[in-house]
């Protein structure tokens, strides 16, 4: 099963959004199967970020993220990297569609809220470097599955 590593950056803890991005998530039908506060250090952070090393806003944006706490959640489901990405919208708030959480809530490219897993082997990266996997749920139903999942 597909699984996607959400991170609510400080400014979404800061600004109070943490129920209504997880609402967000939350209403679509999307499963949490895992949800934590933590505040990132900057080896984690470095870690988490490797892929943007040497970049000109690496620094800035290591220095955002361990700027206060996170709210750090894992989304299971077929699809689910795809489907949190497009709910996310583009990196850049000021691009970002009317409707996403960004879009909606977020202008500034430094600023924008929330991290989601690109794809789905940087998914399975990205939890491994936030959670132990006894910190993540079984498969588990729930009594709603029918009425979001066409069996
Ligand atoms: P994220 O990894 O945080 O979910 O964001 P993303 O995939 O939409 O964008 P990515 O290219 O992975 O960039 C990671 C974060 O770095 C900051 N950034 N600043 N000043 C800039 O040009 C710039 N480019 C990226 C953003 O905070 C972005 O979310
Ligand atoms: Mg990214």
């Amino acid at each position: 099963m597909e699984r996607s590593l959400i991170i609510l950056k400080p400014d979404a803890v800061q600004r109070g959004l943490i129920g209504t991005i997880i609402g967000r998530l939350e209403q679509r039908g999307l499963k949490i199967i895992g949800l934590k506060l933590a505040q990132i250090d900057t080896a984690l952070a470095q870690q988490h970020y490797a892929e943007h090393q040497g970049k000109p806003f690496f620094n800035g944006l290591v220095e955002y993220i361990t700027s206060g706490p996170v709210v750090l959640l894992v989304v299971a489901g077929e699809n689910v990297v795809e489907m949190v990405r497009s709910m996310v919208g583009a990196t850049n708030p000021a691009k970002a569609a009317p409707g996403t959480i960004r879009g909606d809530f977020a202008v500034s490219i430094g600023r924008n809220l929330i991290h989601a897993s690109d794809s789905p082997a940087s998914g399975e990266r990205e939890v491994g470097i936030f959670f132990r996997e006894d910190e993540l749920l079984p498969a588990f139903t729930r009594d709603t599955d029918r009425w979001i999942f066409e069996q």
